[in-house]
């Protein structure tokens, strides 16, 4: 048993509901931690003694980032395809297929170098919690190498095989379910935790609402839990379907209808919303306060990947939901932290309380106020990781 105690925080994050208000602030707090699990919090003028100590100098500590949604596991670059977008050559899913081919050309250890490298590139910017799906293998030896990968990683795996279907298959697509829904899933499911579909009419390759519930149907058979990609590039039937099939999260929601929202609001399943897509794509930015204001569940990520969000980090996501998605600084910090952790179905992050795992990230400033207000400045670091 190694215990640690973290004083002088200036200004504690706790994200506990139970404390009042939106964000669970205590002030001049210390926090102890033994073997990974938070057993104390309050003043730094009464904190007991412990094996180590670390002075907080009286920054502002928070939990650290859950990033509920990447695409990690995959080689090539693809950033001419972004150079176009931003003259407007518009995104429409196509670029994936160039990402596959790589990714199945690349070794199982220069895999491993690459999701290591951005798994550290997360990990250096706050983030201690990352989901990682497959979806650029597509074939069951590929997804099956993607998530044996992405588990040495995380817990968190995906398993992504209805990400598009891939050219080698489009002569037959129903083929091409029949693997994703048959031995592709016998080949990913013990490797994953959950499983996700594209579901996206707008994208020629991507699934239809019939298709998805079909390929999540058969992921919760298999005892995968559903997560779902839905109306990213036009109104479609991702956000209901996920509500449907009791999906934890429903990701991207870039253009919501009156009777998605209502139907989010009524549910379990947290939107996700991946504004760092919106900023890449040149997409329109949904509306994440109003989405809080209807009672949605709201959570933030990155998207992580290499077609329309190159970016990990959550403190850019932060500053870009604050200035482009209605929401304030307190509601960023909350939907990145305990809203993402909602969104992969744990209570043990994303919060600071007595028993949740010891997972701290410290901002090199007085208050959390600075993610959004000091955009693109490294503030962000893990200082206790309870794992
Ligand atoms: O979440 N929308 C589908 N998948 C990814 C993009 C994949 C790619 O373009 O490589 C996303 O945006
Ligand atoms: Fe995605």
């Amino acid at each position: 048993m190694t215990s640690t105690v973290v004083t002088n925080i200036g200004e504690l994050v706790t994200v506990d509901g139970t404390r009042g208000d939106e964000l669970g602030i205590v002030h001049d707090a210390a926090l102890i931690a033994t073997d990974g699990r938070i057993d104390w919090i309050g003043s730094t003028s009464a904190a007991p003694a412990a094996d180590r100590s670390v002075d907080a100098e009286g920054r502002c500590v928070l939990p650290g980032f859950v990033d509920s949604h990447s695409h990690l596991v995959f080689a090539g670059d693809r950033s001419a395809e972004f150079e176009a977008r931003m003259t407007g050559t518009p995104y429409d899913g196509g670029g994936i297929a160039r990402t596959m081919a790589a990714t199945r050309a690349a070794t199982d250890d220069e895999l491993r170098a690459l999701v290591g490298r951005r798994v550290a590139e997360m990990r250096a910017q706050g983030t201690t919690t990352v989901e990682i799906k497959s979806g650029y293998g597509l074939t069951p030896h590929d997804e099956a190498r993607a998530l044996r990968i992405a588990g040495e990683f995380t817990a968190e795996t995906t398993y992504l095989g209805a990400h598009v279907v891939p050219p080698d298959a489009r002569d037959d697509r129903a083929a091409y379910l029949d693997l994703v829904t048959g031995n592709m899933l016998a080949a990913c499911a013990p490797h994953a935790r959950w499983i996700d579909v594209f579901c996206e009419p707008h994208s020629p390759n991507a699934f239809t609402e019939e298709e998805s519930r079909r390929v999540l149907r058969a992921g919760q058979d298999a005892g995968l839990l559903a997560r779902v990609h839905g109306n990213q590039l036009g109104p479609g039937p991702g956000v209901l379907l996920a509500v449907e099939v009791g999906a934890a999260s429903v990701d991207h929601c870039t253009y919501l209808t009156g009777e998605d929202v209502e139907a989010l609001a009524g549910s379990d399943t947290v939107a996700t919303l991946l504004p760092g897509v919106e900023f890449s794509t040149r997409s329109p930015y949904p509306d994440g306060g109003a989405l809080l204001d209807a009672g949605v569940r709201v959570a933030l990520a990155t998207d992580c990947n290499p077609g329309t969000c190159y970016s990990s980090s959550m403190p850019f996501v932060i500053a870009l939901a604050v200035r482009e998605m209605g929401m304030t600084p307190a509601q960023a910090v909350r939907a990145a932290t305990a809203g993402s952790a909602a969104a992969l179905r744990r209570d043990d992050i994303g919060v600071l309380r007595v028993g949740a795992r010891a997972d701290l990230t410290a901002l090199d400033a007085p208050s959390y106020r600075h993610l959004p207000y000091r955009p693109g400045v490294p503030l962000a670091h893990v200082i206790l990781d309870g794992r």
